[in-house]
């Protein structure tokens, strides 16, 4: 009602409900870099359409005459309750869209009652990201660092913020093949950008320090580890290349984002060590040891992945594919969560993401067997068009029609959301 009243007086909202309206604003707002980044996949975007088309594929048989008028779209995944099954996704380099991002985020997800999960590669400190989202729970996502004192660093620090939980994202031990910021030359992180988590942390100064002191200050110094492709290697240069024009032409700039007197030493330091190839099921062992807090691995696709991931003691995962953005040609998620939910059978609390737009999406993940969804792109169109309000909005508009489609359904809660409601 609230959403549909002021339609009814000829008012249109500041952030459109329609998809691709929000969008073609978006992108008209955005600079060029930043839509790339933000908006864009891996390679030729073939699992970036795949994400969408899967959805396409599956439609809801409403039943009638059922007399749900009220709905309830409370759950509980893990130990956190949760409003409804939808939290917002880690978003990097977020700050690209509005200084502040992460904060306005939280804002926003703080005001619709949507938990957040604060990425490693944030634009604030994730302290003051927790407390910009004022008791609404949130979670944290990790990337492993190749520095294990760097790891036990972030999970130390998200623990003592008050973080209900910890995810690992597994898809990212590399940067995937990123066509247009490759061919745009640019990646957020050369204007400082996603770095706030690791410039505000103690073992990463430390580092920082150690660099600077071993006097590795040029971009050609990098040393680069061997197993990155040449993705990496390119992207990492172009980084670095804009970064020091960059430098130049706005120092204050770089400087704040930084937080840190030496820029570059901050900036090469994360390249080198923000994540780790390497990364297996044993350093994956390694964690109960080192947390209380559930763990979450995302962007798990295999099914046998799914089952190891819970043979190993985790939590939860989260099915996603990054939303397309790094293995191009990747199986579309709604898909892959079918066969994990096959492979798991009900009990195991699976997640997913990529490619929910609104609503019924949700629904039809839901449906197939998801505990909840993460929203990834869509809030940041919301950051873009009109900050917080613009994200809570976002939210809004999804749970509003997620309860419209229950309503008109015949489901009165989550529980009731199920696969003889689905046909291809
Ligand atoms: C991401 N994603 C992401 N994931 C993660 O674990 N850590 C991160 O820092 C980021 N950063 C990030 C930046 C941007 C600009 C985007 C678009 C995505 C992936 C994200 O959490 C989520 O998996 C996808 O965005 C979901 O797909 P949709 O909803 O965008 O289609």
């Amino acid at each position: 009602n609230a959403i549909y009243r002021p339609g009814t007086l000829g008012v249109a909202p500041t952030v459109p409900t329609s998809t691709e309206e929000l969008e073609r604003r978006a992108r008209k707002v955005l600079d060029t870099k930043a839509w790339a980044y933000i908006a864009g996949g891996a390679g030729d975007g073939a699992t970036v359409r795949a994400n969408r088309e899967a959805f396409d594929r599956w439609r809801i048989v409403p039943r009638v005459l059922h007399g749900t008028t009220e709905r309830d779209l409370t759950t509980r995944v893990l130990d956190t309750d949760l409003a409804a099954p939808l939290l917002l996704a880690p978003i990097g380099a977020a700050g690209l869209v509005r200084p502040d991002a992460d904060l306005l985020i939280a804002e926003g997800a703080h005001a619709s009652g949507i938990p957040y999960v604060l990425s490693c590669q944030g634009s604030s400190p994730m302290e003051d990201t927790a407390r910009a989202m004022a008791g609404t729970p949130f979670w944290f996502q990790l990337y492993w660092s190749s520095d294990e004192e760097l790891v036990d660093s972030l999970i130390e620090r998200a623990t003592t913020a008050g973080a209900e939980a910890l995810v690992v994202t597994l898809d990212t031990t590399m940067l995937g093949w990123r066509t247009q910021d490759l061919d745009l030359g640019s990646l957020p992180f050369a204007r400082g950008q996603g770095i706030a988590q690791y410039t505000s942390d103690p073992r990463f100064m430390a580092l920082v320090r150690e660099r600077l002191a071993a006097g590795a200050r040029s971009a050609t110094d990098l040393g680069l580890d061997p197993r990155h492709p040449l993705a990496t290697a390119r992207a990492v240069r172009g980084g670095v290349g804009s970064l020091l024009s960059m430098s130049r032409e706005h120092p204050g700039d770089v400087r704040d984002n930084l937080r840190s007197p030496e820029p570059r030493a901050a900036v090469e330091t994360f390249l080198d060590i923000y994540s780790n190839p390497g990364l297996s099921w044993e350093h994956l062992a390694t964690l109960r040891d080192r947390t209380t807090l559930p763990v979450v691995l995302k962007g798990v696709l295999h099914p046998d992945d799914a089952r190891r991931a819970f043979d190993s003691g985790v939590d939860a995962v989260v099915v996603s594919n990054h939303g397309g953005r790094q293995v191009d040609r990747s199986v579309a998620a709604l898909d892959a969560l079918v066969s994990v939910r096959e492979a798991l059978g009900p009990e195991p609390t699976v997640l997913m993401d990529s490619g929910i737009r609104s609503g019924a999406d949700v629904f039809v993940a839901l449906a197939l067997g998801a505990d909840a969804c993460l929203l990834g792109r869509p809030h940041v169109y919301g950051l873009a068009l009109d900050g917080a309000a613009g994200v809570s909005a976002v939210i809004d508009n999804v749970l509003a029609e997620l309860d419209l489609t229950m309503g008109l359904v015949g489901a009165a809660s989550i529980v009731d959301i199920t696969a003889d409601l689905l046909a291809t």
